[in-house]
């Protein structure tokens, strides 16, 4: 029952988030920033003619980065009101399938080559039955490749927004689009302060959060503040999550000390 009530509540949270913040504009939407989420595991020229899906595709970003990859075909997956969004923004819709579904529900196609879920598991209670989804919807030797929060580099950053988090999770949007404002100023000096000092996310805040624009750092802020679930992965849980899933091969790379990529292969 827990687990139902947090699933609703975080896909209408999304909802309500990609109405608001809908377009995919510089770094934020960028091959290059693509490219940087891939590294070490994948490189963009990899994927070209695969047929691929991703689940939780949000404003479809991640799709359209995948078309610039030379894709054959996308399945995008978005159980939230911002499946509207996705279909909107998508560049090229007849290479794009868009499903209105969670990711338990991802059809068993069992001939994709590629399945990516980037930012998506670590906000499903139970991702048990998404992993398994993927898992048939891969033909044998296909890859998962999976991005998460981390753990480990995020602990001083998880004592502040933990308790923040219960109650910045209720507020209506306004009131917490102005909570974005007021986080934004000192987060720009923070920033600043990175570049000349060893500080806490300091590899995050330099190679991905400086890059953005302002309006994507907003949004950035929101989607921290603005999720009923969220869950920050150890090593060794990233780890199981896929393992469990019957993927073999399953390689991890703590990207920028902040956040897991995870891949595994089908056997
Ligand atoms: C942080 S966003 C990531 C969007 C996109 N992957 C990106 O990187 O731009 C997480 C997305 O997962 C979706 N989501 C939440 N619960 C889900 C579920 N149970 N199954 C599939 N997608 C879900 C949300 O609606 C949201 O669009």
């Amino acid at each position: 029952m827990n687990f139902i009530r947090h699933r609703d509540q975080t896909i209408k949270d999304f909802g309500k988030q990609w109405l608001k913040y809908s377009d995919n504009e510089g770094y934020y939407g960028s091959l290059e920033f693509f490219s940087d989420i891939l590294t070490p595991f994948l490189k963009i020229d990899e994927m070209k003619g695969c047929k691929v899906a991703e689940i939780g595709s949000g404003t479809g970003r991640i799709v359209n980065m995948l078309l610039q990859t030379g894709v054959k075909h996308v399945i995008a997956t978005e159980p939230s009101d911002a499946f509207e969004v996705l279909c909107h923004n998508i560049l090229s819709p007849e290479k794009v399938t868009c499903l209105k579904i969670t990711g338990d529900q991802l059809p068993p196609y069992g001939d994709l080559d590629y399945i990516f879920a980037i930012g998506v598991l670590h906000h499903i209670m139970d991702p048990a039955p998404v992993v398994e989804a993927a898992f048939k919807a891969l033909h044998s030797g296909g890859h998962f490749f999976v991005w998460l929060y981390g753990k480990e580099g995020n602990g001083l950053y998880l004592a502040l927004i933990a308790p923040l988090r219960v109650l910045t999770k209720r507020l209506p949007h306004y009131v917490l689009a102005t909570l974005v404002e007021i986080i934004y100023w000192p987060l720009l000096f923070y920033i600043k302060f990175c570049r000349r000092l060893p500080l806490p996310l300091r590899g995050y805040m330099l190679l991905v959060l400086e890059k953005m624009s302002p309006e994507k750092r907003r949004l950035i802020i929101y989607d921290q503040l603005n999720p009923s679930y969220a869950k920050y992965y150890s090593r060794s849980e990233a780890e199981k999550l896929l393992m469990d899933g019957g993927f073999i091969d399953v390689r991890l790379h703590h990207r920028h000390g902040y956040s897991w990529t995870v891949i595994g292969t089908k056997p």
